[in-house]
């Protein structure tokens, strides 16, 4: 990661000339490696659940739009390696709050694993009412990611369709009232940090079941 003030500024134009950002070496090899013995450590522990789609509790529904196990990041208690992601996060945040007037005031992020065959379908990053999520970030930890791996974010923009690939060390940010999105079909593991920026504090209310 560059040591100055670049990858801010170029993040906060892009969001604010295209509502979305893309950031190629957001994290170095190292710290990719980091945080993906972190997630082996965690699914050792067996700490991923399926996840839902927050509006009911309906498995085979839910499995025909999103396929992904998850686990909830308590900030407090992260290991080094997350808590480094985070503090980058934070500065964004910051960032973003200053130049951008997004009114953000924390944050929520998951790991995330899409396993073989799954995928997660067009989408806003916004449940009806609820306006709290004001930018989404996706980290990817991928090394190794060749085209027919599948597994891209596909961003829906004005008549035009956008894929990105989940390649190690790469930072996707959007507006997330604002861009239609999908996670195509993934043939191998696919693993990631995903989070939303939001309009108010989490406070304890991190721990949750989607
Ligand atoms: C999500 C999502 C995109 C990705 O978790 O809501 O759309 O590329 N993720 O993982
Ligand atoms: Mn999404």
């Amino acid at each position: 990661m560059v040591n100055n003030n670049n990858w801010l500024e170029s993040i906060a134009d892009q969001l604010a000339t295209q509502d979305f950002a893309i950031t190629d070496h957001f994290l170095s090899e190292e710290e990719v490696k980091a945080i993906r013995e972190v997630f082996e450590h965690h699914k050792e522990q067996d700490n991923f659940k399926r996840a839902g789609i927050g509006k009911q509790d309906d498995f085979m529904l839910d499995k025909q739009i999103r396929g992904d196990y998850i686990k909830w990041i308590d900030p407090a208690n992260a290991f080094e390696p997350v808590k480094e992601f985070l503090s980058k996060i934070n500065e964004l945040k910051d960032y973003l709050n200053r130049t951008c007037f997004l009114g953000i005031r924390d944050y929520e992020t998951h790991f995330t694993i899409y396993p073989p065959g799954s995928f997660y379908k067009r989408h806003l990053d916004q449940f009806q009412g609820d306006g709290a999520r004001k930018i989404s970030f996706i980290c990817y930890l991928n090394d190794n990611w060749q085209p027919g791996d599948g597994g891209e974010l596909r961003l829906y923009l004005d008549g035009e369709e956008r894929d990105v690939q989940p390649l190690a060390g790469k930072l996707a940010c959007f507006r997330s009232e604002i861009i239609e999105h999908e996670v195509l079909l993934a043939h191998k593991n696919r693993y990631s940090l995903t989070g939303w920026m939001l309009n108010h504090p989490v406070g304890l209310g991190f721990i949750k079941n989607t």
